[in-house]
């Protein structure tokens, strides 16, 4: 609502600038100027003054300035008329009356929270009804309590086109109303209008001052959609709004931070675990709207979404859209969840310190926006580092502030120039920042002709279809598996460092893996790759993983589990090193399609699937040894 001027100045006039700040910084008072330390940094001397006469405060540190308004907007998470209208009270001022026109609005979206609450309470009561017996069950079975059900005021939906209808129409509420506030649905082709949302678990959606403004609808039986979301109305423009924002506000401030996540059910489950800060977006990619929302509450949101494809496109949408809107000290991080899970599996399955993890870990935007661009790239000729170089560099062209832009080209300067050098840097053979490992008395891999030692009798299978190098296949695969399963590294870390590696390259990888994963970092499959690329192994790595290497063993794939992985590595450690044609699972895959060659053609396959293995491994073997 729009305040008369006359009425803003009053209530600065009324209200004392130095009162309101001094509930939260301890003001030392020079005449009519006062000094603290800054509330909108960490600082340890005072720069932040105000000026009663003048009516605004101002940090010589961080450069925050505003009249009495901005600073309760600014502490309080407040938007303009909200901070306005909280000194009047104050005050004691009576707020303005509106113009007519604004007057009639105001009453007829009053009108419509009323309906909204109504609504809310009555799918609060079929919930615990009789008929909401399905629903308690689905809240059960996922693991949401009574407390949660109750906090965000979960209800329930018949399956019905008519009972919120008739209840509304039972309270006089018009069927205006009822289409207005999204309640119901009047059909085209005319006829009665029919409920809305009909055997779902119900969200009351809030706005800032936690009015039932929407629902968000869960599907419970077969729908169309798994969630249904009130349309736009009069009292509901679902760019604008975060699910859970009124509620969090409070924790927010106390915690300074605030979580992102993509659904309903993450922010009820990350309340449950004991992170009471996270709201959502409606569905919807995150609008600049709520960008600035969020940053009214934290400097840096944590957005934590789901662990698949669509979470990290999700991601860098969001990073995509604020990058325009940065400015100095507000930006997002990014907490990359394990593929497959959401905040709510992560949280029930694996407990809140298993999210706590991960929000530790959370990526900054600079570095997201690298790997976006970086990841699975092979920048190994000047071209490409050229064309690499444009992308980035436009990305962070598109931030408006000047001084944030600027240290986004350096930042991104630096990291191109640390990944593949200098252009103009004569001759530095420069490896990879000093981390290499110091090489293993083992001589060369030569192709064609492997070292005596290594040359020991084979698995009949090897011999009779003269299978390769068993040795390289060995290495190989154990390397694959840790490519694929990062987070065993730990777990086998003694062993990796020790087995014999003959090949220099391949040496090499292994040392930059154990580095990698001595510096702490939660690792997963793409922050490996990303980071074994900025060391120039993205060749070697590609060689291995490349989307043209077969891999039979399950245990080595990504997919499978770590358990699987750990299980399936130490089986074919485990094997003598100088006799591994065959890992166990290779045996018994072997042993099945030997089985099967009764069966027309199948042990031809077979061998024609070893044999494509061999060939590359071959290949590889000839890639590696190129330079
Ligand atoms: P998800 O598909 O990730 O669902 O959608 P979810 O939150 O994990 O839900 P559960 O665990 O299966 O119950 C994330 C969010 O996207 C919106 C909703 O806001 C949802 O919370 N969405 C999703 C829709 O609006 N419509 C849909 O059909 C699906
Ligand atoms: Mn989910």
């Amino acid at each position: 609502m729009a305040f008369p001027a006359q009425f803003i100045d009053e209530v600065r006039a009324r209200i004392g600038l130095a009162d309101v700040v001094g509930r939260r910084v301890k003001l030392v008072r020079r005449g009519r100027e006062h000094s603290g330390l800054c509330p909108f940094h960490q600082e340890k001397s005072p720069s932040f003054t105000l000026n009663e006469d003048k009516g605004f405060f101002h940090c010589f540190g961080c450069g925050k300035h505003g009249s009495v308004f901005d600073f309760v907007m600014e502490t309080e998470g407040l938007n303009f008329p909200e901070a306005v209208e909280k000194l009047a009270l104050e005050a004691g001022l009576q707020i303005p009356e509106q113009s007519p026109q604004a007057a009639a609005q105001a009453q007829a979206q009053a009108g419509l929270y009323d309906v909204m609450e109504l609504a809310a309470k009555w799918f609060q009561e079929q919930l615990m009804a009789d008929v909401g017996q399905g629903a308690r069950g689905y809240l059960r079975d996922r693991g949401v309590g009574k407390q949660a059900v109750d906090d965000f005021r979960m209800g329930f939906a018949p399956e019905s086109r008519n009972a919120l209808k008739n209840y509304l129409l039972a309270r006089q509420v018009s069927e205006a109303d009822i289409i207005e506030a999204g309640l119901a649905i009047k059909p085209d082709v005319g006829g009665a209008i029919y409920d809305r949302f009909r055997n779902r678990l119900m969200f009351p959606i809030t706005d800032r001052r936690d009015r039932v403004i929407a629902f968000g609808g869960r599907a419970l039986g077969e729908a169309k959609a798994k969630y249904l979301n009130s349309p736009e109305t009069p009292l509901f423009h679902k760019g604008r709004i975060l699910y859970n924002f009124a509620q969090a506000r409070p924790q927010v401030r106390e915690s300074g931070k605030v979580i992102v996540a993509e659904g309903y059910m993450d922010v009820v489950a990350m309340a449950e675990g004991g992170f009471p800060y996270a709201v959502a977006p409606l569905g919807t990619a995150v609008t600049e709207d709520q960008l600035h929302e969020l940053w009214k509450l934290a400097a840096e949101p944590i957005f934590c979404l789901d662990g698949d494809r669509a979470g990290w496109a999700a991601a860098i949408r969001a990073a995509e859209r604020a990058m325009p809107i940065l400015k100095p000290g507000y930006s997002l991080r990014f907490a990359l969840l394990p593929e497959g899970e959401d905040p709510d599996t992560l949280v029930r399955g694996k407990g809140p310190e298993a999210l706590q993890q991960i929000l530790d870990d959370a990526l900054p935007l600079s570095e997201l926006i690298w790997r976006k661009h970086a990841d699975g790239q092979q920048l190994e000729t000047p071209e490409r580092r050229a064309g690499f170089k444009g992308e980035i560099l436009d990305t962070a062209r598109t931030i408006k502030d000047q001084t944030v832009r600027d240290y986004y080209f350096q930042y991104f300067n630096d990291r191109m120039e640390k990944s593949f050098g200098g252009g103009n840097r004569g001759g530095g053979a420069r490896n990879s920042g000093g981390n290499q490992r110091q090489k293993r008395g083992t001589p060369p891999f030569s192709v064609g002709k492997g070292g005596g030692k290594w040359q020991a009798p084979e698995q009949r299978l090897n011999r009779q279809q003269g299978l390769g190098d068993p040795s390289m296949r060995r290495t190989r695969l154990l390397l694959v598996t840790i490519l694929n399963h990062p987070d065993l590294v730990e777990r086998v870390s003694e062993e990796l460092a020790d087995i014999e590696i003959r090949h220099e390259k391949l040496d090499r990888l292994r040392a930059e893996i154990i580095d990698i994963a001595g510096r702490g970092a939660t690792l997963d499959i793409s922050t490996l790759r990303t980071q074994l690329n900025e060391r120039g192994l993205a060749a070697v790595v590609d060689a291995l993983t490349g989307n043209k290497v077969t891999i039979i063993d399950q245990f080595a794939k990504a997919e499978a589990t770590l358990e699987e992985a750990e299980a399936g590595w130490r089986d074919l450690l485990a094997l003598d090193h100088r006799n591994v044609g065959l890992s166990q699972q290779r045996q018994e895959f072997t042993a099945e399609r030997l089985a099967a060659t009764e069966e027309a053609g199948a042990g031809d396959q077979f061998v024609k699937g070893m044999q494509q293995v061999v060939d590359e491994e071959q290949q590889l073997v000839r890639d590696l040894s190129r330079d």
